[in-house]
């Protein structure tokens, strides 16, 4: 059961991993923007404070998304975990990243149907966006389980990683249905 923040702010990150029950830091361009930094400084100073495992989101096309994914990791090394969006060019980056064994965070996720193409572009994490399903008037923990049990079935090792999460009684139900992460 890791917990993994959805921030890019430092001074919020500091004191929570303080606690050492935070295990790794969720980031993306609007969090990175209101931030108001520079993207790599804050990734700096989250490898420096020791944390292990920092999704980087990368955006543009394929050829741009990959090239950005590569530099990240050859600047931030194992801590850096890219994050693509589930589109066709996101699974194509995911791929091929994959393919170099950089680990690979796929985002915005609402279906089963896109989990399964993630798995199968060798996704290290999956990210349903469970408070976004649960705003459509859908069960978004319910999505956690049904992709839990179709990797479950096909005895897929990527991890799920539940996100857009608003509240704690959804993180114990994502946590029951088998999510591997909240954020
Ligand atoms: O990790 C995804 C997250 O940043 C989106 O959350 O609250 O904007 O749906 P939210």
């Amino acid at each position: 059961m890791r917990i993994f923040l959805d921030t890019a702010d430092t001074s919020i990150i500091k004191k929570h991993f303080a606690t050492g029950l935070i295990d790794g830091i969720t980031t993306n361009p609007t969090l990175i923007k209101k931030s108001g930094r520079d993207p790599l400084e804050v990734y700096q100073e989250l490898k420096d404070l020791g944390i292990s495992d920092i999704s980087m989101e990368v955006v543009g096309d394929a050829d741009e998304m990959i090239k950005e994914g590569k530099g990240l990791y050859d600047t931030f090394g194992d801590c850096c975990t890219v994050k693509v969006p589930c589109t066709p060019d996101g699974l194509k980056v995911c791929r091929e990243l994959t393919r170099d064994l950089i680990k690979v965070n796929v985002t915005l996720v609402f279906s089963p149907s896109q989990a399964i193409l993630a798995a199968k572009a060798g996704a290290a994490y999956v990210s349903p966006f469970v408070g976004r399903v649960e705003d459509n008037s859908f069960d978004g923990p319910k999505l956690i389980q049904e992709i839990v049990n179709l990797y479950r079935e096909h005895m897929v090792r990527t991890e799920v990683l539940a996100a857009s999460l608003r509240d704690a009684h959804s993180v114990a139900k994502c946590y029951e249905y088998g999510a591997d992460i909240v954020t």
